[in-house]
């Protein structure tokens, strides 16, 4: 096929294949087609079309950012590596699960794809900050961004839950310490061991910065069996991953701001509740708080207070990408839960993460790619509807009625 004629039908598919919305699903199905004697062919039917809807529907979102972003080394790597992924994944369409061979060479491909795709997170981000320091961000570009972000990022979880369901199902990479998990998914993740995972896990990384780390205090209420403890059908990863970083939150905050105190740190608390809907962890540090005035802020992409890390030192760092946050909120929004910080400044700051306490109920929250979509990058920034407070002092005398 000529190239010309090659990049017309590759575009034509992209496009047929974002028409389609993607298809979520609840924890609960991934589990129940895990469990009861998943069917590979089963599988590899639903991936073929649903992989490529998935990435169709970011590969047209992308197009919307801004040309001077779009044309960013970093950002046109991602790109490519999109379109590669998406091509090989076409393969697939028209061949049958019966040919030999078909779910051996799948099953190796999606392994390929989500290799390729590791290190999607920091490259964008690297994109994002080229596209900053060139060009600034002004108000509108900036929201675009964000928003664009927490969806790409979005899919990008989803897309990856997808293909580890599939290879850890169906392929060689089952993880013999975990036999009772489906995939993924524990059907009984105790919520408290993984709190505490993280918190040894941040607590090793503080200490490397600081010689000192705040201890953990952990206190469990389980409204709907009182003494048994609490636990979630859900990922351990995505929860390990939200934790981990509230725990280097709260750490850091908490020895900055408590520098003359170092020997006798206030601790971090974590509180793990279970309702009948809500499955609710809250991490409360004394690190001094933050003004209501940048709480928002906290979930920007680009915002951090600490110096940015070098991307080629080998040093793990405690802070500094500014993505902490935003991802974490994600992972949480990622099957309808959510993540809320409320501060006192000068005191501390609470950090609560939300799951869904039914797995039934736990379905995947995806971004489609439609005219309301697309509505939200056009067209610029309103004209404020509240009022602003005046930056100057009014002078009333002026006002003053004339007798
Ligand atoms: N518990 C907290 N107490 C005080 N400030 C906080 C707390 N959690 C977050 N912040 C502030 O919010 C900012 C953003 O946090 P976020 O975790 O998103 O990024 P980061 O920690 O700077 O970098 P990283 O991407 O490595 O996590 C931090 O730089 C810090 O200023
Ligand atoms: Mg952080």
């Amino acid at each position: 096929m000529r190239l010309s004629a090659f990049l017309l039908n590759t575009s034509a598919k992209i496009e047929y294949y974002s028409r389609f919305s993607p298809s979520p699903l609840s924890i609960k199905q991934f589990l129940e087609f895990g469990r009861d004697n998943a069917c590979e062919k089963t599988s590899y039917m639903f991936l073929r079309k649903e992989l490529p809807v998935r990435l169709a529907n970011t590969m047209r979102e992308v197009n919307l950012l801004p040309d001077k972003l779009l044309t960013q080394p970093s950002v046109r790597l991602v790109q490519k590596w999109y379109m590669q992924s998406f091509l090989e994944l076409l393969e697939y369409e028209n061949r049958s699960p019966d040919d030999p061979h078909a779910l051996n060479d799948f099953l190796e491909i999606l392994i390929e794809i989500r290799n390729r795709h590791n290190d999607v997170v920091p490259t964008m981000a690297q994109g994002v900050i080229e596209y900053k320091e060139k060009f600034g961000f002004d108000p509108f570009a900036s929201s675009n961004i964000q928003y664009f972000l927490d969806r790409f990022y979005t899919n990008r979880i989803s897309f990856r839950m997808l293909i580890n369901q599939h290879t850890l199902l169906f392929g060689n990479d089952t993880n013999p310490a975990h036999p009772k998990h489906i995939g993924s998914i524990d059907p009984a993740c105790n919520v408290a061991d993984v709190v505490n995972d993280a918190y040894e896990m941040a607590k090793m990384l503080c200490e490397q910065y600081y010689p000192t780390a705040p201890a953990l205090k952990i206190k469990e209420f389980n409204a709907k069996a009182p003494d048994k403890p609490i636990q979630a059908v859900y990922v351990p990863s995505h929860l390990f991953h939200m934790l981990f970083e509230l725990f280097k939150n709260a750490m850091r905050a908490t020895v900055e701001h408590n520098e003359e105190n170092k020997d006798d740190l206030p601790p971090v608390k974590a509180k793990v509740t279970l309702g009948k809907e809500d499955l609710s962890i809250k991490i409360s540090d004394r690190g001094g708080g933050v003004p209501l005035r940048k709480i928002d802020r906290l979930f920007n992409y680009t915002y951090s207070t600490a110096p940015t890390p070098s991307l080629n030192s080998k040093r793990v760092p405690l802070a500094g990408f500014g993505h902490g946050l935003p991802i974490s909120r994600l992972y949480a929004r990622y099957f309808q839960g959510d993540l809320q910080l409320y501060s006192m400044e000068g005191v501390g700051t609470d950090a609560v993460i939300y799951l869904k306490a039914l797995s039934s109920e736990s379905f995947e929250r995806l971004p489609v790619f439609n005219k309301s979509a697309w509505r939200h990058y056009q067209g610029g920034p309103g004209a404020d509807d509240w009022s602003n407070p005046s930056k100057e002092p009014r002078d009333a005398s002026k006002y003053k009625a004339k007798r």
